[in-house]
């Protein structure tokens, strides 16, 4: 049977949230400090529970739940609501392929790229415990055998590729330098993932991210660049994104004023739209599927530039880290299935606690750019002011992500998050093992870590003993997420943990999160301002847009 998307059960219409709403009609400022402190002030039961509860080990990543704004009755009726709003349902709905992306009509199937067969059977066969195999309902073994034929073929076109390109790299005539084009989920996701990684990539040639259509993007890219020894990567979904065109033409123009003009030798793009880059003269055109959102997209041909800087092998760890987590979502139980308690934790967040904003702090300067490829995934995903049947939502969804790496943040806005007017949860992502080797660079990760771990420790504990401005509340809650090493397959699990959070809120919230409408006005209009800014016209304009074109002309 093939349930409907946009018949889901939305939180607010569930008994569960009449409880969270009767416990949270007091004070909610008071509930926060009241349910973090809770674990310093009650030594015994709730600690215990805490600690037993509260404590996740997914794979890859331990998480540390037990400074968050919540106690054992809140959390049983977030664990009521996830049953009540059938979270697993629409979770197994989106596994088994049914469009679950209403408004546009799309399966929802970013995590299927990073499967092997092995790990999609054993996927099918965890969620649905009764698939038994050998009896293998018809969907999944249409679902196996579609992924065989199609996803294989394209990793394998895509890796062998890589394997070329690496393989020639040191040679005086091969590719030094790969410069990804792209916008949005085109670069956001593989630009975090190859700093992230960079530590452990080698033997390929140098990497490049250029996004912005500024200019100085592209020419600041190409400063250390020979024309002969460059490819370009044109990442584009819907190759209709200006940014990326015009990235694009401007790396054609400087190709061609080199004497380059075999633009296919120098260019690859990856697309659903392989007739736009065509027209181009990009001739290789790898394979995209409108079943992958561009936010989720890494997986896929858009992870190019990742399989470049880390080689097969690193390619295929990173996909398999984030396959395991994959599995964990399909079948641990709610109340220790890590995507489930996140997703959980943010709607009671937004919805109750009244939080506007969560701040995400990866110490580990190769994580730097976390905090902005989660912006996107998060609030591209569940930034919506209606459901998913349209109807306007009568509560808040997504909160602002944003973030910097430890300790950078402390000496900047921690003041704020310590003793700030308003609450902010946080999340702080350590990773064990130092990425550098040496006495001196383990002094400085033991420094590191230290810090991430007393942050946790005095936003909830804050400091009693001090009055006036030296005193800290505490009860400010944050979550920890500790990696054991920087891996490929600790990275993959850790997006995926994050995609699967932001599903799982987006399910309770009703919403749909994959489509992104939300983003089309300001191209619309921004076509318009251009064209009136080369026949220097405002008719029609408001006074205020038309005064600021006014200054540029
Ligand atoms: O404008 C938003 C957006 O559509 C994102 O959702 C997407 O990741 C980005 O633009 C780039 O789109 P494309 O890959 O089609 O160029």
């Amino acid at each position: 049977m093939t349930p409907n998307p946009t018949s889901r059960t939305r939180c607010d219409r569930t008994l569960a949230w009449l409880d969270l709403e009767a416990a949270f009609a007091s004070n909610p400022s008071e509930s926060v400090r009241h349910q973090v402190n809770e674990s310093l002030r009650a030594q015994s039961t709730s600690c215990a529970w805490r600690m037993d509860a509260l404590r996740i080990d997914a794979p890859h990543i331990h998480a540390d739940l037990s400074k968050a704004a919540w106690d054992e009755a809140t959390f049983a009726s977030l664990i009521a609501l996830v049953d009540q709003c059938s979270v697993a349902q629409h979770r197994d709905a989106m596994f088994g392929g049914v469009a679950i992306n209403s408004t546009e009509n799309r399966q929802v199937m970013h995590w299927l790229p990073r499967q092997s067969v092995e790990t999609l059977k054993r996927m099918i066969l965890k969620s649905n415990p009764s698939l038994v195999s050998g009896s293998i309902e018809f969907d999944a073994i249409d679902l196996i055998s579609n992924f065989s034929r199609e996803v294989l073929t394209a990793r394998e076109t895509l890796l062998s590729f890589v394997d070329e390109l690496r393989a020639d790299s040191h040679l005086p005539d091969g590719i030094h330098d790969v410069v990804n084009i792209g916008i949005g989920g085109s670069d956001l996701g593989p630009c975090m993932v190859v700093q992230a990684l960079a530590q452990v990539a080698s033997g390929g040639p140098r990497v490049h991210f250029v996004s912005n259509v500024d200019p100085f993007a592209l020419e600041q890219a190409l400063a250390t660049c020979k024309p002969a020894n460059t490819l370009f990567v044109v990442q584009s979904k819907t190759f209709s994104t200006i940014e990326t065109k015009l990235n694009a033409q401007a790396a054609i123009d400087w190709l061609r004023a080199a004497g380059l003009n075999d633009i296919g030798a120098h260019m690859v793009a990856v697309s659903m739209n392989p007739s736009g880059a065509k027209a181009m003269g990009i001739e290789r055109v790898f394979a995209m599927w409108d079943w992958v959102g561009g936010r989720y997209s890494v997986w896929s041909g858009i992870g190019l530039p990742v399989a470049i800087a880390l080689g097969r092998a690193g390619f295929e760890a990173f996909l398999s880290g984030a396959a395991d987590m994959d599995l964990h979502f399909a079948s641990a139980p709610p109340d220790r299935n890590l995507p489930i308690l996140l997703g959980a934790q943010d709607v009671l967040y937004r919805n109750f606690h009244g939080f506007t904003s969560r701040s995400v702090a990866p110490y580990a300067q190769a994580l730097s750019r976390l905090p902005a490829y989660l912006q996107q995934l998060e609030m591209e995903s569940n930034g919506k002011r209606v459901d998913a049947s349209g109807a306007e939502l009568p509560f808040a969804t997504s909160a602002v992500v944003w973030g910097e790496s430890g300790t950078n943040g402390q000496h900047a806005y921690f003041q704020q998050l310590h003793q700030g007017t308003d609450v902010v949860p946080i999340e702080i992502i350590a990773v064990k093992q130092p990425m550098a080797k040496g006495e001196a660079a383990e002094r400085q990760h033991r420094t590191l870590l230290a810090n991430a771990v007393a942050q946790a420790q005095a936003f909830m504990s804050g400091r009693a003993d001090a009055g006036g401005h030296r005193h800290f509340d505490g009860g400010r809650p944050s979550n920890f997420f500790l990696l054991d090493s920087l891996t490929p397959a600790s990275l993959g699990a850790l997006i995926a943990l994050y995609e699967h959070r932001v599903f799982v809120a987006g399910s309770l919230w009703g919403i749909n999160s994959f489509d992104q409408f939300g983003v089309e006005l300001g191209k619309v209009l921004a076509v318009d301002i251009e064209k009136r800014m080369l026949d220097k016209h405002v008719d029609g304009l408001d006074a205020s847009t038309a005064a600021l074109l006014g200054r540029l002309s």
